[in-house]
């Protein structure tokens, strides 16, 4: 049997880091109040970055790319698939995937955007292992990379305070051995409204809202609920049980939801990632940043089994379960 595993980890952080502090001084510039207080109480959110205005998706993606192309030993020229998760693309067309595999200086292997939110990293690396798996493609670059700054409405300090912009990337290659052990991937669009950006461009002008719109407490809601299912459904699949998992590595949303799909799993506090407090909501970042963070610190290790879930606007929601 054909499997696909991770062979190297990347991630990128535009150095402007603006602590709560700061973003609460932004904003009471406007009349808007918040404190630390309330965001690190309700989020576990203590700072996030902030790209430049002039930075991109695949500027930040790039990066992230080139580190998981030297921890994976990988040739650009060697990856025969590219695939970027992002809510927040260079443009409207071509793909982020397209501008990323220019940047890298590569051409000729298949490259497009998926576009599921913050499920974005675990719908991305499910059809990369699928297409492993399935022989279409032996090596693949798989990143999430978000400008979601640019969609924050500054005058809503409900949404404002919880997200930040980053990169994350793995090279995921064929192996004999898994690897990539399960994946399940849902959607419902009965939610579209709870958590979107509902505007568009048409005749060179932007129709209805480009900014980010939230339902908190719903999206709160749901989240929690779906993220136990489908832990619980890829550990079904892959024949393994909750007491299996070295690391759960969930969507740095928010610290309560993370907690409690742990609690629910009955895992240690220490076998949870948590890089919400210095990141925020990265959105399709979030988890590879997470893990290549893990990696780096020397947690994650080789043979760890790892659980990866994603869960966000659509309403979208997956897991990975792997052998790193
Ligand atoms: N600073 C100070 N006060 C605030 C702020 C703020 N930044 N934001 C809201 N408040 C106030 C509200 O106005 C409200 O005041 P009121 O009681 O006088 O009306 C009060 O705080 C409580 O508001 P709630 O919305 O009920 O607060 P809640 O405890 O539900 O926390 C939060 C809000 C953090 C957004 C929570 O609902 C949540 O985490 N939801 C999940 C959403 C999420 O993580 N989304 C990320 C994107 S989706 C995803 O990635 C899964």
């Amino acid at each position: 049997p054909r499997y696909s595993r991770i062979a190297g980890t990347g991630s990128y952080l535009p150095p402007n880091r603006v602590t709560n502090a700061a973003l609460a001084e932004r904003l009471a510039a406007d009349g808007i109040e918040t404190s630390n207080a309330w965001i690190v109480e309700r989020t576990g959110i203590e700072s996030r970055h902030f790209a430049e205005p002039d930075v991109a998706c695949s500027d930040l993606a790039v990066l992230a790319a080139q580190q998981a192309l030297a921890a994976a030993d990988c040739d650009p020229d060697s990856l025969d698939l590219i695939i970027v998760a992002t809510s927040t693309p260079d443009m409207v067309f071509p793909s982020s995937a397209c501008i990323v595999q220019r940047k890298l200086g590569i051409h000729g292997c298949a490259a497009f955007d998926v576009q599921a939110v913050c499920a974005g990293f675990v719908y991305a690396l499910s059809v990369a292992d699928s297409m492993i798996k399935s022989g279409v493609a032996s090596k693949a670059l798989v990143i999430g990379s978000e400008v979601f700054s640019r969609l924050l409405d500054f005058s809503d300090r409900t949404t404002c305070v919880l997200f930040g912009d980053g990169a994350g990337a793995v090279v995921l290659e064929a192996s004999d051995t898994p690897g990539i052990l399960a994946t399940e991937l849902h959607a419902d669009g009965r939610y579209v409204d709870i958590l979107c950006v509902p505007g568009h461009v048409s005749g060179g002008n932007v129709l209805g809202d480009p900014l980010l719109k939230m339902d908190g407490p719903a999206v709160f809601k749901l989240a929690v609920g779906v993220l136990e299912e489908v832990a619980r459904a890829v550990l079904e699949k892959a024949g393994r049980a909750a007491s299996d998992i070295d690391w759960l590595i969930p969507h740095q949303a928010n610290i309560r939801i993370m907690q409690s799909t742990a609690k629910k799993l009955k895992l240690a506090p220490e076998r949870l990632v948590v890089t919400v407090d210095h990141h925020g909501n990265t959105s399709a970042a979030s988890i590879p940043l997470a893990l290549d963070e893990a990696v780096r610190a020397g947690k994650v290790r080789r043979g760890d089994t790892v659980m990866l879930e994603g869960v966000g606007g659509g309403f979208t929601w997956g897991a990975a379960l792997l052998d790193y």
